[in-house]
Formats: C-alpha cells, structure tokens, sequence
C-alpha cells in the first residue's frame, strides 16, 4: 500500500487488525465499507497490514472483488482509485465462500484468521439482514472466534435492533449470552457523522450556550431528517417497517439525546451513555389518547420534485395498493426534568419532501418585551440551527435592522460551515470503523438505550398498528396534513428546511 497517497488525517492510528466481513457480497460492503475502508487507508487510520476478509457465498475471489471495484466506480468516484493502488489495496483482501448457516463457514473463517506480530485482532461485521446476527454470534461463540485471549474480538450490528420492544429485548438477551456487551458495538450512522459529533463539542467546549441551553431560554426543538428520495429498493423492508421505526426511534431519538443530556464527567463511552440513557428515562410516556395530537402519520403520494415526475407510494414496486405504511412521522416528545420541563422536542421524517435536509433547530423564546412588535416586519424568534445533512455546519437566525430610515427588522443569517475550500468532511462509516478498530464505543448504541427507546414508541407502534388508512401528502410539497397542529404553541411553527 505505499504507493497509494498518504494524506495525514487526525486520529488515533489502529492496530492492525482482521476485518471480516459477513455478507460481503452486499449492498453495504460495496457502497460505504470498502470505501471507508480505502479512505481510511489511504490516510493512514486503517494499518496497512490489517486484512480485510469477505465472507460469502457461491461467488469467486475475482468476481467479488470486480464486484467491489464496480462499487468504488458507481458510489465512491471521488477517491478516484487508479489501477495500481486497487491492486495493492486487493493484496489484503481474502474470502471466505460459505453460507452463513454451516459450520464449516466459521471453521474457514477461524483458518483465515492471520495473527499479525503474533496478535489476532478481529472486527466481524455483520453487513448482513438482522436475523443473522445471533446465528453468526453462536457460529463464532461455538468456535472461541469471540475469545479475547489474543487481540479484541468486537462484533458490529446495524440497525435496526428489534422491530419493537419485545423483538430488541430478544436480540439483547441473545446477543449477551454469546457476547460481552462491551464487544457488540452498535453502529448509528447518524452518530458518526461530523456534525453530530460536533454537538457535543459545541455544547460542552463552549462557555455561551450552556446558560442559554435550558427551559428559561428555549421554546422548542426540532430535529428533522427530510428526503427527497422515495423508498428505492426496500419496500420489502419499509411496508414493515414505516418512518417511525426507520428513523425516529434510532437515528433522530439518538440525536435527542445528545441534545438533551447533561455534561458527562469525562469523554468515554460509558459516561456518555449513561448520561443519554437519562433522557431517555426522563422522555414522558405518550397516553393512548393523547397519540393523536402527539404524532403524525402520513404517506407520500404522487406529484413532482424538480420537474420530475413521482408516483406515489403505493404505486412503487413491492409495495401493496392499500397499504397504509407511513412515509412521513412527526412526534412531539416531553423530557419531564429540571432542565426541559415545558420544552417540545418535536423529530419528523420524511421522504418525497421538496429537499433533502437534516437538521436540529434550537428554537428560542421570544424577547420578554418586543418594541418592534407593532412594524411591518416583526422580529421572529431566533434560531440556532445544527445543520447535519448536507453542507455541515451551523447558523443562528437573529433579528437586524433594515437598512435605511426605518426600524423595520429583518432576518440575518450568521453561518459557519464546518468545511471551508472542498475540505474532507469525514463519512460517518470511516468515523465508526475508526471507532471499532481503536475499541471506541462512544457513538455507538448500548443495549439499554435501544430498549429504552423502543419502550418510549411502543405506544405509538400499538396505537397505528391497526389503522385502516393513513393520511397523503403530495409529493414534493410540505403540505403534511397534521403537522402545524403538532406546533401549535411553538414559536415560529415548524421549520421547513431550505
Ligand atoms: N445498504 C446500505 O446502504 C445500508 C445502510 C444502512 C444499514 N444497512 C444495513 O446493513 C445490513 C446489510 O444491508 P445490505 O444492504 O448490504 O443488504 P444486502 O445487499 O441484502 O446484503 C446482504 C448480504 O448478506 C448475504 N447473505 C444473506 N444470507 C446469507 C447466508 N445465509 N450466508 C451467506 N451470506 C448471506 C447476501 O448474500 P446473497 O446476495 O448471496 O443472498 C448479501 O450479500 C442490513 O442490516 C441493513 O439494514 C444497509
């Protein structure tokens, strides 16, 4: 790997280690592992004497890795690979050709494990569907490939971590009987990316926002994750799974927390969650009969988004003509502590919207005594807005004069991207395999957190799962039928990204 350019990133380097990869042959390896993988190699985070070890089945070492390189083309142009440094980056890659089922798989597996400097480090990845993952923690249970006697041994899962509370307490109990919980690492995406990280260095390194971050001063909370893309190829996936599931109970509540928590005592994994497992305790449980002024359900149909077409979505493929699966989920959420008592944390979703556009928007209350109230163009309430998704950074929202011999206000935006001149923003996976190969489990979700969280929407879940219609909303509008009710009392209403 010395010929391919060596850019220094910031970060602590890793020890070399095995990276296995369980479902190999999928989607996930082609798009964002092998990628990060690269990038991470290329600027010295990942050892260049790690290898990387594919598991799948019925396909041979040469097609799997064409496979991969047609991956780099199609989803990584940017890293612009050339032919030599391909090859090199090759020369670390093995297979393993089993299926996931027999026990011969893991026996290849422990045979291509390579000890290097006489330690075995392993990160089994399991970039498969979710009812694998106890399968493939008994076939490495079964054959000591979890033991930590020579090198870690840490095991990564991707959501989602149960379908309900009763599904993710199941796979907790599994998973622990085969695994210690501190070798299950959890991935969220969301976590890894920079601008959540950067969250928490904007809370707890700065002296401003602490005072103002309260009840006192803040009116509400709007954590947003709006697509513009339909379902693509998941309907399978979606028609069980609906917006609620997909994104709030994980990636949106998990942003929640980070918002909400107090400062931990220092910088490690478990203070971390053991301050964002607080929130989640102190989140109100939503009555039955209050769900329908707390949470909107509603379902694209079709309409237009930059002069494109779009069906609707029980027009797509896999999906049924009469399902009533919610493209679109809004909660209002109440953390009953000194801290947000009366403060709405309201997190929405959605795909078919007008942008795509993530972000957390801290809503402040308005001035005690407003002189300007009664001009032409009231000052509206400020906002500090932590934009995630795209064009990382932040911007407050305050109230200026107007130019010229008036007092009318007008809207200034102060930004301050987190990237200047094409800098590399990291990719939430290179941050979270980084994270796995340096035993950093900070952004990643620990078994009470996700349960907590479960038991938090269940009612939700119980309350919709019987529904007989959903409400539509036209594509490529913001016309969502339900959620300015959900903002009723909230200054300035709801925030509709642009
Ligand atoms: N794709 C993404 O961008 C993305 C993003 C976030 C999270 N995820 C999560 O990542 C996980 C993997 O997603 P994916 O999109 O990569 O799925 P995928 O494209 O369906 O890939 C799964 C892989 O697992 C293999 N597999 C299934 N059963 C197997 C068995 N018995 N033995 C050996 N291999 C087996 C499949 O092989 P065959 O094709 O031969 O069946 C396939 O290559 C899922 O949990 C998903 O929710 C994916």
């Amino acid at each position: 790997m010395k010929n391919i350019e060596v850019s220094a990133c910031l970060g602590e380097p890793t020890e070399p280690a095995n990276i296995v990869i369980l479902g190999a042959g999928g989607d996930l390896t082609k798009r964002k592992l092998i990628p990060s993988l690269i990038k991470m190699l290329r600027c010295g985070l990942l050892h260049s004497e790690s290898r990387v070890i594919g598991v799948l089945k019925g396909r041979s070492r040469e097609g799997w890795l064409d496979a991969l390189h047609q991956g780099m083309l199609d989803y990584a142009p940017d890293i612009k690979i050339n032919d030599q440094q391909w090859s090199e980056f090759t020369a670390m890659c093995s297979m393993v050709d089993g299926d996931l089922q027999e026990e011969k798989t893991y026996q290849d597996l422990e045979a291509a494990l390579e000890p290097i400097h006489g330690v075995t480090n392993a990160v089994f990845y399991c970039a498969v569907p979710p009812r694998w993952y106890t399968t493939i923690a008994g076939g490495l249970h079964r054959l000591g490939l979890a033991h930590e006697d020579n090198g870690f041994r840490r095991v990564v899962i991707e959501k989602p971590f149960g379908m309900n509370l009763e599904s993710a307490q199941q796979l907790n109990r599994e998973l622990q009987e085969l695994l210690n919980e501190s070798q299950i690492y959890r991935i969220d995406h969301y976590l890894g990316k920079e601008s959540v990280q950067n969250l928490l260095v904007y809370r707890f390194s700065n002296s401003i926002l602490e005072p103002l971050w309260n009840r006192n001063f803040i009116d509400h909370i709007q954590i947003s994750a709006a697509e513009s893309i339909g379902i693509e190829y998941r309907a399978n996936y979606y028609e069980k799974s609906g917006a609620l599931r997909d994104m709030i109970q994980s990636h949106l509540m998990q942003v929640m927390t980070l918002v909400a928590m107090e400062p931990p005592v220092e910088f490690t994994a478990d203070a971390v969650r053991d301050e964002k497992i607080k929130v989640l305790r102190a989140v109100r449980q939503i009555e039955t009969e209050n769900i329908k002024n707390q949470a909107v359900a509603a379902q694209y149909g079709s309409g237009h988004i930059d002069d494109e077409s779009i069906k609707a979505y029980v027009a797509e493929d896999g999906v049924s003509v009469d399902s009533v699966a919610e493209t679109f989920a809004g909660v209002r959420f109440h953390i009953d502590n000194w801290r947000w008592q009366g403060v709405p944390f309201i997190l929405w979703t959605g795909k078919r919207l007008p942008e795509r556009v993530s972000e957390i928007v801290i809503r402040f209350r308005k001035p005690p005594f407003n002189l300007f109230d009664t001009h032409s163009n009231p000052p509206l309430p400020n906002s500090l807005v932590f934009r995630l998704h795209p064009d990382e950074g932040i911007a407050l929202r305050m109230n200026a004069k107007m130019p010229g011999l008036t007092t009318d206000t007008q809207r200034m935006v102060m930004r301050a991207p987190y990237s200047e001149n094409g800098e590399d923003v990291s990719d939430a996976y290179e941050v979270l395999l980084h994270d796995v190969l340096t035993g950093d489990a900070t952004l990643f979700s620990r078994a009470d957190e996700v349960e907590e969280s479960w038991s938090i929407i269940e009612p939700i879940l119980n309350a919709w799962k019987d529904r007989i219609s959903v409400e539509r909303y036209r594509s490529g509008t913001w016309d969502v039928p339900g959620m300015d009710a959900l903002f009723e009392d909230c200054e300035g209403g709801w925030h509709k990204p642009s």
